[in-house]
């Protein structure tokens, strides 16, 4: 049963990347069990990805204390906001009742129901008439690690204020299912754990509205401004881009090859381990994403990645319009 399990999160992992069948699991809502289509009992091509994948599920699937304790799946909506940049705290509470909020890579959801918990509104006095009943907010996880407190938050709010998407990757969602965002997070989330981050940013992009911002962040990462090398230099940064002559293009100007976005990439200068925080606001609806291949995936937290851009030149898009600081 459990093997059933994984080697199903598996599979619908693995068709993210396009080594596998293509069909689309169901959508998962607030409600059933995974059910991965036929077309994921087909074996990745490649064994070694196929492994890492299976590992990536079983800590995906893992509960009690068999989840890695460097898996965080709890993060308060405090955390986010000292996590992310300073921005987000702002964007977020500038939202009405018409705006949506889309939190990737959700676990358990604890920021949604901090927002929607009485001392939101005491810690940001600033625009509460405005704010009046808040954004609907969606979570969205590979696994449900809903709690009870989820249930019965959403069982206190108006019927969808909140929801829970899980049993799939975001690139899997149609744009049917997921509708349009005014702002979405992702904390050490997807952003962090896809095996295909063009097709991630399509997807994310796609569901934003113009004017809408989107705020990640990455670990073990090349900054833009940053000259240090890796800390361990064999295996190189956690999340690592390169061109199609192997020379290196670090994410943020990768993200700044995006059209119709402008880019803010921030480098956390306190610890030795780097970390860079974005926000990619969307600036227009003419989004394309330079595409990336796989070259590199091995299953941790988060995995280990490595990127190669299919294009054979690296010009920058036309109107990126970014900035680094
Ligand atoms: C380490 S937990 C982070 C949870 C939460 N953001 C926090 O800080 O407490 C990783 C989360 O990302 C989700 N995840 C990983 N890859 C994803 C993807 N491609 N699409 C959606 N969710 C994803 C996992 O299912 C899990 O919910």
């Amino acid at each position: 049963m459990t093997y059933v399990r994984e080697a199903a999160a598996a599979a619908v992992f693995a068709m993210t990347i396009g080594i596998a069948g293509t069909g689309y699991a169901p959508a998962q809502a607030q409600g059933d069990p995974v059910k991965p289509p036929p077309a994921a009992a087909k074996k990745p091509a490649d064994p070694a990805l196929g492994r890492e994948l299976s590992e990536q599920a079983k800590i995906y699937q893992s509960k009690g204390d068999v989840v890695p304790a460097e898996y965080v799946i709890d993060r308060s909506l405090l955390s986010y906001a000292i996590t992310l940049l300073p921005e987000f705290d702002r964007s977020l509470a500038e939202l009405g009742p018409a705006d949506r909020w889309l939190d990737i890579g959700a676990g358990e959801g604890q920021a949604i129901l901090d927002y929607y918990g009485s001392r939101y509104d005491a810690m940001h006095p600033d625009g509460r008439e405005q704010r009046g009943s808040k954004a609907q907010a969606v979570a969205i996880s590979i696994e449900d690690r809903r709690t009870d407190e989820w249930h019965q938050t959403a069982a206190n709010l108006e019927p969808g204020k909140i929801k829970y998407f899980f049993g799939k990757p975001l690139s899997q969602y149609s744009a049917a299912e997921l509708g349009k965002f005014s702002l979405a997070t992702d904390v050490y989330g997807g952003f962090s754990y896809t095996p295909n981050l063009s097709r991630f940013m399509e997807k994310v992009l796609a569901s934003m509205e113009s004017g809408g911002s989107f705020y990640t962040l990455l670990i073990d990462v090349h900054p833009e401004t940053w000259s240090k090398p890796p800390q361990r230099p064999r295996s190189g940064f956690q999340t690592e881009i390169v061109n199609a002559d192997g020379s290196e293009i670090k994410v943020c100007t990768w993200l700044k090859r995006i059209s119709c976005v402008q880019v803010t990439c921030e480098q956390e200068a306190k610890w030795d381990t780097p970390i860079e925080r974005y926000r990619i606001r969307k600036t227009c609806a003419d989004v394309k994403v330079p595409v990336l291949r796989s070259v590199h995936f091995a299953a941790g937290t988060p995995p280990a990645r490595r990127f190669q851009s299919v294009e054979p030149t690296a010009a920058p898009a036309v109107g990126s319009g970014g900035t680094a600081r």
